[in-house]
């Protein structure tokens, strides 16, 4: 379990003071994987940071791993009523491993060496280093590289090894800032079926700080949004991709998907979206439990309403449909009102764009 509470954190610097956590909550069961999405600069790093006690919040508790009621105040920190020492700060932190958007790979050292580094001084043989080594090697199958320096990896073999490190120690937990970032398409999908599949096997709760919600959809069950050292939105991925209901993430959506191309299209006042007299532009978008595209047919069928679509994208999520369409639908007044109302009872949300019905 990971737990926050009111978590503080304000930089002084000389130009002013910069809050980059404004009283932070939430909560992370066992085994999530959990996005955490914001623009630049929302305070994603300095939440994962303070997590792991890599830079200690003014104020708040912190629950991570075993470590239940950790409590920051006036920059030290407190457990079970005693000021946390260096040791089990340290202790605390080999419990999390951590992976970010540069590697961090010793480039002088091996691949072997690179992830047996961990490993030192922990009172394991050569030979138990060893064969640790190659057993991560093979959990992000690499052991290929085993005596290759860094700059011979690609980007995504360069992660790869970061994770083998990471997950030396055996962490229950896996803090991911910016992962897959430096990486193209091809190498970002690998790295996060890489992860998922650590999950799945290992168990492991994975924590991705992200700036890409394409890359939460792909792998996370819940995330959260930050904006301004705050977090403005939390649920399961799917219900926040479906129905995002603060600004900042309507407008992180609609960058990420396809349907988000009518804002434009709208600015621009595309001769796509004009509307006539008595019709409406509408984004009808399915939600859980929605049966898919056959709904609008069915819907125009019945109630005698013309979709001409503009913008079309449907794919699935946990199993529901997320997407939808975006057309003009015309038709008389009340066939309209009908169409709108069977759709809704249908599982389909409409969002009125442009309205022809009022003067
Ligand atoms: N070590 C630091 N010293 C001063 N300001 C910092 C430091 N780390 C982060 N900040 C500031 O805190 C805010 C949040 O930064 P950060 O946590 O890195 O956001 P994100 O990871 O979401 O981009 C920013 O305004 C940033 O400039
Ligand atoms: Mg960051």
């Amino acid at each position: 379990m990971i737990e926050v509470k009111n978590l503080r954190k304000t930089f002084h610097l000389k130009s002013g003071d910069v809050t980059a956590l404004d009283g932070v909550s939430f909560s992370i069961e066992d085994g999530t994987v959990y996005g955490i999405a914001g623009y630049s600069g929302a305070g994603k790093s300095s939440l994962v940071r303070c997590l792991n006690l890599l830079e200690i919040p003014d104020e708040g508790t912190i629950t991570i791993g075993e470590y239940e009621g950790i409590e920051a105040r006036g920059g030290e920190v407190y457990y079970q009523g005693k000021k946390m020492t260096a040791r089990q700060q340290n202790q605390m932190r080999r419990g999390i491993g951590m992976i970010f958007q540069h590697f961090n790979l010793l480039e002088r050292s091996t691949v072997f060496d690179n992830i047996a580094y961990p490993l030192k001084y922990t009172g394991r043989s050569r030979e138990e280093i060893r064969r640790r080594v190659l057993e991560l090697l093979d959990l992000v199958d690499l052991r290929e590289k085993v005596d290759v320096f860094p700059s011979q990896l690609s980007g995504g073999q360069k992660q790869r090894v970061a994770i083998a490190r990471a997950l030396a120690a055996n962490p229950k937990i896996l803090l991911s800032d910016e992962a897959t970032s430096a990486l193209d398409p091809d190498a970002t999908e690998s790295i996060l079926n890489l992860l998922r599949d650590l999950n799945r096997k290992l168990g492991i709760t994975i924590v991705i700080i992200t700036h890409e919600m394409a890359v939460i959809k792909t792998i996370a069950d819940r995330m959260a949004v930050m904006e301004g050292g705050k977090i403005v939105e939390e649920g399961t991925v799917y219900d926040i991709f479906s129905d995002p209901q603060a600004p900042i993430t309507r407008k992180f959506i609609a960058s990420s998907s396809p349907l988000g191309k009518i804002d434009k299209l709208i600015a621009e006042n595309s001769s796509l979206t004009q509307v006539k007299k008595g019709e409406i532009l509408a984004k009808l978008i399915f939600q859980k439990d929605c049966v898919g595209e056959h709904i609008l047919t069915t819907m125009a069928q019945r109630y005698g309403v013309n979709l001409n679509i503009i913008l079309a994208n449907v794919e699935y999520l946990h199993g529901n449909p997320l997407g939808g369409t975006i057309g003009i639908l015309s038709g008389d007044a009340k066939s309209i009102e009908a169409g709108i109302r069977f759709l809704e009872e249908n599982h389909v949300r409409t969002e009125v764009l442009k309205d022809g019905r009022v003067d």
